[in-house]
């Protein structure tokens, strides 16, 4: 996905985030630096370094920081950072977050044949459990609506509720920006198929809305053909055939819960890159979480973390650049050499960051 209107040259704001996420994004930045020199990099702190420095996790020093440039390339939050993936999201309403699954040789999948392996989640980022709506079940009693439900509140009863909301307009803009991948992938020799995983036989008015406007989203678009399914169903067919995956779109949980499961078809959480688009701002972080078992073991594997580098630079139009980064990798993956442990080698994450320069600037 690419940006119109950016400053030149863009600026990026750089938050490492919490727990092993600073081991990768880093040196990530660094590498993208060498690699586009005229990119202005600028790094915040949130979380706890955040805490120790200002006194509180998300300073207004890190919000401007992150307002002033173009996007943010974030690690990912452990908890203490959570306040600015809140602000990344809904304050900059990045409402799409695209999470590609692609297999690619050298990766150590547990799947018969994963070449077949290649396709995009479409997440909604913004709405359906998110961000978190909660509170006591006593209150639910007060709703007009809950006449017409198929059990009552037991309100009697001690326990909480949690809302999940889904409105037109998001619905409708995810819809269209996985019709619009679909488009652009098709171009690429993909087939131009968009497949929804919802629940539209137990929620009708919110994932069956969604429905509704996914059909109708794609029906404006006569190159793409359209499939659906329960989103059971969507999570067995993720594992068993991938291959009849192009363009998938979910809500906001569904997206959240089965990324993970689709990244351990290809290898794993270390492989799997994300952006998170809006209509004026980007925030690009790996799919993976902050990795706090791996924290300053010098072990996680940055090629989420790189992978997402490219999506950034892509934004910006990088092209060139980002396609060197991305065979780079590849190539890092088809010698096999110097891997990280979860893909079954020895190598540190110093080690894989030192191979992947040494391979880009052999190739470039
Ligand atoms: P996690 O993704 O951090 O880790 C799950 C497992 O995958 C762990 O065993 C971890 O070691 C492994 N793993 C993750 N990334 C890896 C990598 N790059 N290389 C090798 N192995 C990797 O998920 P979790 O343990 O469920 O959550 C840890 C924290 O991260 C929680 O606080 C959670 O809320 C947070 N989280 C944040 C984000 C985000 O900021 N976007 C995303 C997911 C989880
Ligand atoms: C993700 C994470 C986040 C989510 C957490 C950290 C709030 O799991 O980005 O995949 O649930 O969206
Ligand atoms: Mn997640």
């Amino acid at each position: 996905m690419k940006r119109p209107d950016l400053q030149r040259p863009p600026q990026v704001c750089v938050v490492p985030g919490d727990d092993a996420a600073p081991e990768v994004v880093r040196p990530t930045a660094e590498l993208l630096q060498r690699l586009v020199p005229e990119i202005r990099f600028t790094e915040a702190i949130c979380g706890r370094e955040a805490q120790a420095q200002y006194g509180e996790a998300f300073p207004a020093q890190t919000k401007a920081a992150i307002d002033a440039a173009d996007c943010t390339l974030f690690g990912a939050s452990g908890g203490p950072s959570r306040p600015i993936l809140w602000y990344l999201r809904w304050g900059k309403q990045t409402y799409s977050n695209i999470r590609p699954v692609r297999w690619l040789p050298g990766y150590s999948s547990p799947m018969r044949n994963p070449e077949r392996i290649d396709y995009v989640i479409v997440r909604d980022n913004l709405e359906g459990m998110y961000p978190p709506r909660e509170g006591d079940i006593s209150e639910l009693s007060a709703l007009t609506s809950s006449a017409s439900w198929w059990l009552p509140v037991p309100t009697d009863k001690q326990g909480a509720y949690a809302i999940k909301v889904s409105t037109d307009e998001q619905m409708r803009r995810v819809a269209v920006t996985a019709c619009e991948l679909a488009v652009q992938r098709r171009e690429a020799g993909y087939p131009g198929r968009v497949t929804l995983g919802a629940k539209y036989s137990i929620q009708p008015r919110t994932d069956g809305r969604f429905r509704t406007i996914v059909r109708d989203a794609v029906s404006e678009y006569p190159e793409l053909s359209y499939q659906e399914f329960l989103v059971d169903d969507m999570a067995r067919r993720i594992v068993a055939v991938p291959e009849t995956l192009d363009v998938v779109v979910l809500n906001n949980e569904h997206g959240d819960i089965l990324a993970d499961a689709a990244s351990g078809t290809i290898g794993g959480l270390g492989l799997c890159p994300s952006a998170c688009y809006g209509a004026d701002y980007a925030y690009f972080e790996p799919v993976h979480g902050s990795a706090p078992d791996l924290a300053g073991k010098n072990s996680i594997n940055p090629t989420a973390m790189l992978l997402t580098g490219t999506m950034m630079l892509e934004y910006f139009g990088y092209d060139e650049q980002a396609n060197l980064l991305a065979r780079a990798i590849q190539e890092v993956y088809s010698q096999g050499e110097v891997l990280t442990s979860d893909q079954g080698g020895q190598a540190s994450t110093s080690d894989f960051f030192a191979e992947v320069r040494k391979q880009l600037f052999a190739i470039a």
